[in-house]
C-alpha cells in the first residue's frame, strides 16, 4: 500500500465473510459492490446455497467480486440443505451455529492459501461479521488485519455494549432504546448469554470476535445518530468507523417482471392508500398471532398488501383465518412467495409500512419516507422500534408485556392512527420525510464508504 500520495494508491484486496442470514448476506454483498465500484478486489465467502440465492452482482463490478463457496458441514438435526436462518425455525439456530463453527478449518485453509499467493495477491483486510470469532482468529494467525462488522444501529450497539465501554453507556438514554425493553423482549435477549448448545453463547462469539479484530465498522452515520456515533468512537479499545446506512438503490436495482402479482395489484390501487405489511424473512409469528394480525387488518378497513411468511408446519389452508381472503378481496392481497420489497415500497400506491423493524427493513421504509406501524419480533427489532417511535415516525402495536402477544383491536387502532387519523398521520408523515432526507442522501453514504476505505488504508497496527 502506498500512501505517500505520489501516485494513486493500489487497490485493496479484501475478504468479506457474512453470517448465514440474508439480513447479513445482502448488506455484505452491498458493501462488496461498493468496494468493487471503487476498484478494490473482494472475495465474498459463504456457503454454496447462500451464494446461489444472492441476486446477481452488477455487471460493471462483477469482475472484481469473487465468490468463495465453502460447503457447510453436516450437523445432526439440521435439515438437508439448510444454510441460512431463513431455512430453519428459531429453535434450530444453535444447530446452524454449530454447523457454522465447522467452517473454521476450511476458512483457515482458504485464508492461508490466499496469503501464500505472495506479494500483490495477499489479502489486505478481512471483514468479518458479528459472530466470526474463528475467522478473526485465523486473520491473527495469518497476520491479516481484521474489521468486525456491526450491522445494527449505533444506539442499539451502544446499549448492548454498556459495560464494555463507558463512552457507549453515555449515549444510552439520549434516544429511547433497550433500557425500556418489555419483559418478553428481555427474556428472549437473555438467550444470548445462556443458550450454548452450539458450544458457545452468542455473547461469547461477539466478545471474542471484537477482541480479535483491529477495527469495528458500523452500519450508521453521524447524520443519522449524531450522539451515538460520536459516543462510539471506540468499542473495547477498537476504533469504530461508519459505513453509512447502505440504502438500496431506490429504483430497486434488479429488474422486476411486469407480470409480478404484487406490482400489478398495486397498479390498480389509488395513490397513497395501501399499507404494505411485511415482517421479514426470519422468525415468523405464531399462527395465532398471524390470525390476530389478519383480523386486525380487516378490522382497520385499510387497503393492504401483505408479504406473508408462513409459520413452519402450518398448512396453506390454516395459515389465515377462515373466510379472511374472501372478505378482504378487493382491498387486500396476501402474497406468500417472494415480493420485490424495494419496488413495492417505491410504488405510489403505498402509504405506510407495517414492519418488524429489522434494521434493513426500517432503512428501506424510510428511504421512501413511509410512516411505520411497528411490530418487532426478535433481536434488535424492539430497540429499533423504540428509537423510531421516539423519532415520531410511527407507532408500535401495543403488546402484552409478558408474552409479547397483541390483539386485533390494537392492530386496527394502530393502523388507523398512522394512516387515517389526521393528527397522527400528519406528524408521522412529516417525521418520516425528515428521516428520508438522511437515508436517501446517497452522497452522504458514499462519503462514509470513502472514509471507511481511508480507515483501512491508514490503519497502523
Ligand atoms: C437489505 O439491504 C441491502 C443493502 O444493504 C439490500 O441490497 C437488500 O436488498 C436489503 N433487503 C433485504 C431483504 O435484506
Ligand atoms: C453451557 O452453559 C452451562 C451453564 O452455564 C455450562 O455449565 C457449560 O459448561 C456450558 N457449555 C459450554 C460448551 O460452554
Ligand atoms: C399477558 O400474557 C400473560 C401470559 O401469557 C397472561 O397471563 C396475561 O393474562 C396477559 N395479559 C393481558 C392483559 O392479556
Amino acid at each position: 500500500m502506498d500512501d505517500d500520495g505520489s501516485s494513486s494508491p493500489s487497490p485493496l484486496r479484501v475478504v468479506i465473510c457474512p453470517w448465514l442470514a440474508f439480513g447479513h448476506l445482502l448488506p455484505c454483498l452491498d458493501i462488496a459492490e461498493r468496494l468493487a465500484s471503487r476498484g478494490h478486489h473482494v472475495s465474498f465467502v459463504s456457503t454454496p446455497r447462500n451464494i446461489a440465492r444472492l441476486p446477481p452482482v452488477r455487471p460493471t463490478v462483477a469482475p472484481l467480486v469473487n465468490f468463495v463457496a465453502l460447503p457447510l458441514p453436516r450437523v445432526d438435526g439440521l435439515p438437508e440443505g439448510a444454510e441460512s436462518t431463513n431455512d430453519v425455525p428459531h429453535d434450530q439456530f444453535e444447530l446452524l451455529r454449530k454447523a457454522f463453527d465447522g467452517l473454521a478449518a476450511p476458512f483457515s485453509e482458504f485464508l492461508s492459501a490466499a496469503c501464500a499467493e505472495g506479494a500483490g495477491k495477499r489479502p489486505d483486510w478481512l471483514i468479518v461479521d458479528t459472530f466470526h470469532h474463528w475467522a478473526a482468529a485465523s486473520a491473527l494467525e495469518n497476520k491479516v488485519p481484521c474489521v468486525m462488522l456491526l450491522l445494527g444501529a449505533a444506539t442499539v450497539i451502544a446499549t448492548w455494549a454498556r459495560g464494555v465501554s463507558e463512552h457507549a453507556a453515555a449515549a444510552v438514554g439520549k434516544e429511547r432504546s433497550a433500557a425500556e425493553a418489555p419483559s418478553f423482549e428481555t427474556e428472549r435477549r437473555s438467550l444470548m448469554i445462556t443458550q450454548n448448545a452450539s458450544g458457545m453463547t452468542v455473547a461469547e462469539r461477539y466478545f471474542l470476535t471484537l477482541m480479535r479484530s483491529n477495527l469495528v465498522a458500523i452500519r450508521s452515520c453521524a447524520e443519522w445518530e449524531p450522539e451515538s456515533v460520536a459516543a462510539l468512537t471506540t468499542l473495547a479499545g477498537k476504533p469504530v468507523v461508519t459505513l453509512g446506512l447502505l440504502p438500496p438503490s431506490p429504483e430497486g436495482g434488479r429488474s422486476i417482471s411486469k407480470q409480478d402479482t404484487a406490482m400489478r395489484w398495486l397498479d390498480a390501487q389509488p395513490d397513497k392508500s395501501v399499507v404494505y405489511v411485511a415482517l421479514g424473512s426470519e422468525v415468523p409469528l405464531s399462527v395465532e398471532q398471524v390470525h390476530e394480525l389478519a383480523l386486525g387488518l380487516e378490522l382497520s378497513g385499510a387497503r393492504f398488501l401483505w408479504a406473508l411468511r408462513k409459520p413452519p408446519g402450518v398448512s396453506d389452508a390454516g395459515v389465515l383465518p377462515p373466510g379472511f381472503e374472501e372478505r378482504t378481496r378487493g382491498h387486500g392481497l396476501v402474497v406468500t412467495g417472494w415480493v420485490p420489497q424495494i419496488s413495492v415500497l417505491a410504488h405510489d400506491a403505498v402509504a405506510a409500512f407495517l414492519t418488524h423493524c429489522g434494521w434493513n427493513s426500517t432503512i428501506e421504509g424510510l428511504l421512501f419516507g413511509h410512516p411505520l406501524i411497528m411490530l418487532p419480533i426478535s433481536s434488535d427489532q424492539g430497540p429499533n422500534a423504540r428509537i423510531m417511535e421516539g423519532r415520531k415516525v410511527g407507532m408500535q402495536v401495543p403488546r402484552n408485556e409478558s408474552d409479547g402477544s397483541f390483539s386485533r383491536e390494537d392492530v386496527a387502532v394502530t393502523v388507523r392512527a398512522v394512516t387515517v387519523e389526521e393528527d397522527g398521520r400528519r406528524v408521522f408523515t412529516a417525521s418520516a420525510k425528515k428521516m428520508q432526507e438522511i437515508v436517501a442522501d446517497g452522497a452522504c453514504h458514499e462519503r462514509c464508504i470513502d472514509g471507511f476505505i481511508q480507515g483501512l488504508r491508514s490503519y497502523k497496527a
